[in-house]
Order: C-alpha cells, then sequence, then structure tokens
C-alpha cells in the first residue's frame, strides 16, 4: 500500500474537492496523494486511462477519496464535457491544479510550427482554458484557489525555447488572473519546479537526460535534483488557508538552480561582432 506522509494537518481540506490535471503521474501523483492524505476529495484527470487508474486505485487503498476524468486539456470541448460529467458527480471543485503540461528538447532552430503549437497548447493554452472553465463553473460561485505548475524559465531556457515562453506565459497569466478574480474571492498562484528527479525526466530521451542531469545538478546550490514531494508541499501551500494572503506569486521550488544554474554549454566562436563609435 502506498501512504503518504506529508506535514500538514490531517484534516486540512477536509470537505473540499481539488483537481489535480496530469494527476495520474510524477509531480501531479504525488500532489494528488499528499492532497487526498490531507482529507481531500482528490479528482485526476488527463488523456491515459492506466495511470490514471492505478493512481485512483492507491489512493483508495490507503483510504483516500479519489476520482478520475480523462480530458484533454489543449481541447476546450473535451474540458467542458469532463466538466459537465464531473460535476454530475460531485457538486463542485474548491481547487484546480494545473500540473498536465510536456514538452521535447530541441534547439530552436530545429522546432517546427507543429512542434511549438503543441507544447504552447499544452502548456499554456491548456492551462488557460481549464483556469477559464474551473472559475466559470465552480469558484467564481463558491471561492477557492487555483496553482499552476510552471518551471525554472528566469533566464530564458535554452534547448526548450517553446516551453519557456509557454511558462513565462502562465506566470504572467496568474498575475493577471489573480487581480481579475480576487472580487471573487479566486486566488490564483504557481509553483517552478527546479529540475527534479521522477517520473517526467524518465520521459527523455536517456542520452539527453543523462547529459542534462549532469550538467544540471552540478551547479545547483542544493547540489541535487528536487523530489516530486517538494513540489506537492509547496503546492499544498499554497492551496490551504496559510496563504490566503498570497495570490499572483510564482513561488521557485529549484535548490537555488535559478540564482546560478547554467543549462546551456556556449560553444567557443568569435562571432560576436563589436561596435565602437570612435572606430574609423
Ligand atoms: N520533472 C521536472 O523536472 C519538471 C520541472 C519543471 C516543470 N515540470 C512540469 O511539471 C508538470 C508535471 O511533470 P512531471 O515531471 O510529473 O511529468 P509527467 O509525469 O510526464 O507528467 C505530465 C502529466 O501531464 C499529463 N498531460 C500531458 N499532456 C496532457 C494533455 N494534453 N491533456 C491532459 N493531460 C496531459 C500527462 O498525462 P497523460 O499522458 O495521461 O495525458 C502526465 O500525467 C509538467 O507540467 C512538467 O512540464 C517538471
Amino acid at each position: 500500500m502506498t501512504i503518504y506522509r506529508s506535514i500538514f494537518r490531517t484534516d486540512l481540506f477536509q470537505n473540499q474537492t481539488i483537481l489535480v490535471t496530469g494527476g495520474g503521474t510524477g509531480i501531479g501523483r504525488a500532489i494528488a496523494h499528499e492532497l487526498a492524505s490531507l482529507g481531500a476529495n482528490v479528482i485526476i484527470a488527463s488523456r491515459k486511462t492506466e495511470p490514471l487508474e492505478q493512481t485512483m486505485k492507491e489512493i483508495q487503498s490507503a483510504g483516500g477519496k479519489c476520482a478520475m476524468y480523462t480530458v484533454n486539456i489543449r481541447n476546450e470541448e473535451a474540458i467542458n464535457a469532463m466538466f459537465d460529467e464531473m460535476l454530475s458527480d460531485h457538486e463542485t471543485i474548491h481547487g484546480l491544479v494545473n500540473n498536465a503540461g510536456g514538452q521535447f528538447p530541441s534547439p530552436a532552430e530545429n522546432i517546427n510550427q507543429k512542434g511549438w503549437h503543441a507544447v504552447i497548447e499544452t502548456n499554456l493554452t491548456g492551462t488557460f482554458l481549464m483556469s477559464k472553465t474551473a472559475y466559470n463553473r465552480a469558484l467564481r460561485q463558491n471561492k477557492g484557489s487555483i496553482v499552476n505548475i510552471v518551471a525554472e524559465m528566469w533566464n530564458g531556457f535554452p534547448g526548450m525555447v517553446h516551453t519557456g515562453a509557454a511558462r513565462a506565459g502562465v506566470a504572467n497569466m496568474t498575475k493577471t488572473l489573480a487581480v481579475e478574480w480576487a472580487k471573487d474571492g479566486v486566488r490564483v498562484n504557481s509553483v517552478a519546479p527546479g529540475v527534479i528527479h521522477g517520473h517526467g525526466i524518465t520521459q527523455y530521451d536517456p542520452a539527453f537526460i543523462k547529459s542534462y542531469v549532469k550538467m544540471a545538478s552540478a551547479d545547483i546550490p542544493a547540489k541535487r535534483l528536487g523530489t516530486e514531494s517538494e513540489i506537492a508541499s509547496a503546492v499544498t501551500y499554497l492551496l490551504s488557508p496559510a496563504a490566503a494572503y498570497v495570490t499572483g506569486e510564482t513561488l521557485k521550488v529549484d535548490g537555488g538552480s535559478s540564482l546560478w544554474r547554467k543549462t546551456w554549454q556556449i560553444d567557443d566562436h568569435t562571432n560576436s561582432d563589436k561596435f565602437d563609435g570612435f572606430e574609423p
């Protein structure tokens, strides 16, 4: 049996229903486990049934409340259909964790329009559509909280320009929605993970991930990768009443890596032309 030991109070989310996208795997699975261990009625949603079923069963066999729905967050019709079904089974939701996301590594010059759109649609458009639907159909009536998972992209995101642009968009959207929806008691925040050891990084090409993790971990001030639980506890804090006065914020959970870490090797070159107004 999978038991989750949260550091928060065990009845923190009693009588709260919280939707976690991408809750079947990785960081989303850890978030779902933690919220369920704190009394939440957790709903997990993504495209593939199998990981959702597995996580739902894990949570239920540990005594937690969990339901699952399939949805592609890139598709507004599918989101509305999922909300129709979910809201006929559950009265409402009190929280949304926009954790679903994905990208692929590539130098910028090799990304075609299809690949660019796919990453923007999942990470930026999907997060917007889920937030808007949750607000219109639940949160504006009963208050609540949204937490978006973004990424460490404060120095750009060399090697994944598409996701860097999408996540910077979500960090900005977080501020806008926090202001627009404050009148209804809805808070909107984000968590920006550094490199997290877990299911997510196993999805990349093993050769890429080996060199990336080696380069990444060399100069993370914490000298290690993060854990999925370290992201889950930041999300739990932001969803909880302890963060009642926190909105529009993006919390970095990265072992200090955004202050220090190099993510891209710059080959030696002499291609930086100088400008000097005094030169002939
Ligand atoms: N791991 C890291 O180092 C790291 C660092 C920074 C940010 N993040 C972000 O953290 C989040 C969780 O990542 P993870 O590391 O836990 O990876 P993961 O296990 O691959 O989780 C991604 C989840 O998103 C779901 N998903 C992807 N596209 C979807 C879509 N179109 N509609 C619905 N669900 C979709 C996937 O489920 P289905 O395949 O079933 O749809 C999957 O459960 C992602 O946004 C990721 O980019 C991760």
